[in-house]
């Protein structure tokens, strides 16, 4: 069977190298695109070395004008691209709205919303193009922020999720008849560094045990839903926001 390839941004790790592995696995090349940690990606494209299938780590900063265009040129050294997983998100410090630096509610915005925008407008433009019957799909990672907005948090970032969640619903019935399926994921609180990153490293412990599981989700968990969504099992399934928060709301 011929390999063909995904994009998985932010793909170095926390849910994002997760994804890497398991669609690795599942035999596609994967284009792992990540902006700064370059050991990160390089050892998290070294652990998917056993999979036959290719593992390609690529520094490009998504939000840039050109980002789209170059990510999606390198990918299609790999072969044909028929998977765009939006995973690369970051949610700025948490505090309330009124003492949040501009600068970065703006890279939020850009990098959560406008780059995930401009990264589904070009996969559009290439696979209407491409001129072949292959299945192709999107999978954006949002999150339960969408929904609860986040209050005390990051409420930029939850309107950016929301954002994501409306791209999803919308795009899916528009990229329905040229056999592209678009879906979410949104995740609740998951083990990963981007809760040190928001400045509460413990975030993940203490949200995690007043959930209804009493427990965060780990990376996998939320990877496993993922690759489900880009596998043919859910050849079905279109415009879906999948909850993966352990019952949380
Ligand atoms: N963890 C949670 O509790 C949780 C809950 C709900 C939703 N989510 C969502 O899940 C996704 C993954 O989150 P995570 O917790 O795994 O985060 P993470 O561990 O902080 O990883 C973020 C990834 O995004 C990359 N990235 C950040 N800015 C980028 C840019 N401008 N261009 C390219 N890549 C960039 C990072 O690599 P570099 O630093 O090298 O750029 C890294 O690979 C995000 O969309 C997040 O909003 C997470």
């Amino acid at each position: 069977m011929e390999s063909t390839v995904a994009i998985v941004t932010g793909g170095s790790r926390g849910i994002g190298a997760r994804i890497v592995h398991r669609l690795a696995r599942a035999g596609h090349h994967v284009l792992l695109v990540y902006s700064r940690g370059d050991a990160e990606a390089r050892a998290t494209a070294e652990r998917c070395a056993a999979e036959t299938a290719r593992v390609v780590p690529f520094k490009c900063h998504i939000a840039a004008p050109d980002g789209p265009e170059l990510v999606f040129g390198q990918a299609s050294r790999l072969g044909s691209t028929t998977v765009l997983v939006n995973n690369a998100g970051i949610t700025g410090r948490i505090s309330d709205l009124e003492a949040a630096d501009e600068d970065d509610i703006q890279q939020v915005i850009d990098i959560n919303l406008t780059a995930t925008i401009m990264l589904c407008r070009q996969a559009m433009r290439l696979w209407l193009d491409a001129g072949d019957e292959r299945p192709r799909c999107i999978v954006n990672v949002s999150s339960l922020a969408a929904k609860t907005g986040a209050p005390g948090e990051y409420v930029w970032y939850a309107a950016a999720k929301a954002g994501v969640d409306a791209l999803t619903i919308g795009l899916a019935p528009e990229a329905a008849p040229y056999g592209i399926r678009v879906n979410a994921v949104s995740p609740g609180t998951t083990t990963t560094t981007i809760h040190a990153k928001a400045g509460r490293p413990n975030r993940a412990a203490e949200i995690g045990a007043r959930s209804p599981m009493g427990r965060p989700a780990t990376p996998d968990e939320i990877a496993a839903a993922v690759e489900w969504l880009v596998s043919s099992e859910a050849s079905y399934v279109n415009g879906a926001i999948l909850d993966v928060t352990g019952g949380a709301r």
